[in-house]
């Protein structure tokens, strides 16, 4: 019996995360360059994003470039937006065929213009579309994501008379690049690195925490279904005691 035929579909997380990683290393173990790692990275997220969306799950969310990322070799830094792009418009027929919304979170407007306009573009096109939500995370960081709400909430002019009591956790996440997405319930990363790496610090307060050995071109939708069944193994306590959960 496969992992999925294992997955209960009652109990599936709704958002999950992935932070993709062992591109690099992947390619290294060919005697190739990192770039055709990244290349091969990409039948992964095809994988993993149908494999999401067949399941039901809500929001799939993909740690594609982080804010650190543009310090690698410039070379590289261009194939990568390169890739994006190529990659997110011939995916556009596919993400319209399976009802799929494509979203971006990040600091955007940091994108080589041409790369900014063609995602925009595209996430218009898929704005209708209602099966699942996927989120490209491009030149994100956690810390960025969270200075940038702060700076915003402080310049919003309709904060201009707040009390400091008003700032809520829910005030504040509604600032936050998230604000229209559920925290994740799971977080998945490959190749054996277990950080988090500014990845969606304050959305994966309770998030499970998944980590496999697997480098990210080699990661297949069987191994997606085992992360979910590994998730369903495990008691979410929230800070309450076991007992509390069962009765
Ligand atoms: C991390 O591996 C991966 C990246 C920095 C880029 C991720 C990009 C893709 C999977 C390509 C396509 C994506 C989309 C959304 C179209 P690494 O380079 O850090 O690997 P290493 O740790 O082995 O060096």
């Amino acid at each position: 019996m496969g992992f999925k035929e294992k997955i209960n579909l009652d109990n599936l997380p709704n958002h999950i995360a992935v932070i993709m990683d062992g591109n690099g290393r992947w390619a290294a173990k060919q005697g190739e360059s990192r770039v055709f790692g990244h290349e091969h990275g990409v039948n992964s997220v095809r994988e993993t994003a149908e494999a999401a969306a067949e399941l039901g799950i809500g929001y799939l969310t993909l740690y594609a470039f982080s804010t650190e990322n543009w310090n690698r070799p410039k070379f590289e830094v261009d194939a990568l937006m390169t890739l994006f792009v190529d990659t997110i418009q011939r995916e556009i027929e596919t993400l319209n065929k399976n009802n799929i919304r494509l979203n971006a979170i990040g600091d955007l407007k940091s994108l080589p213009g041409e790369n900014y306009r063609k995602l925009m573009d595209t996430i218009d096109e898929t704005r209708n579309n209602d099966r699942m939500v996927l989120t490209l995370a491009m030149s994100y960081s956690a810390r960025w994501e969270i200075t940038e709400a702060v700076r915003r909430i402080i310049t919003d002019k309709e904060n201009q008379q707040l009390n400091a009591e008003e700032i809520t956790e829910n005030f504040f996440s509604n600032y936050l690049n998230t604000n229209d997405m559920p925290d994740p319930e799971l977080l998945i990363r490959t190749s054996g690195e277990k950080r988090i790496s500014n990845f969606l610090l304050w959305q994966i307060a309770y998030a499970e925490l998944y980590f496999t050995p697997i480098l990210w071109p080699e990661f297949t939708k069987e191994d997606f279904y085992e992360a979910i069944v590994n998730y369903q193994s495990r008691e979410r306590r929230f800070g309450l005691t076991s007992e509390q959960i069962k009765s």
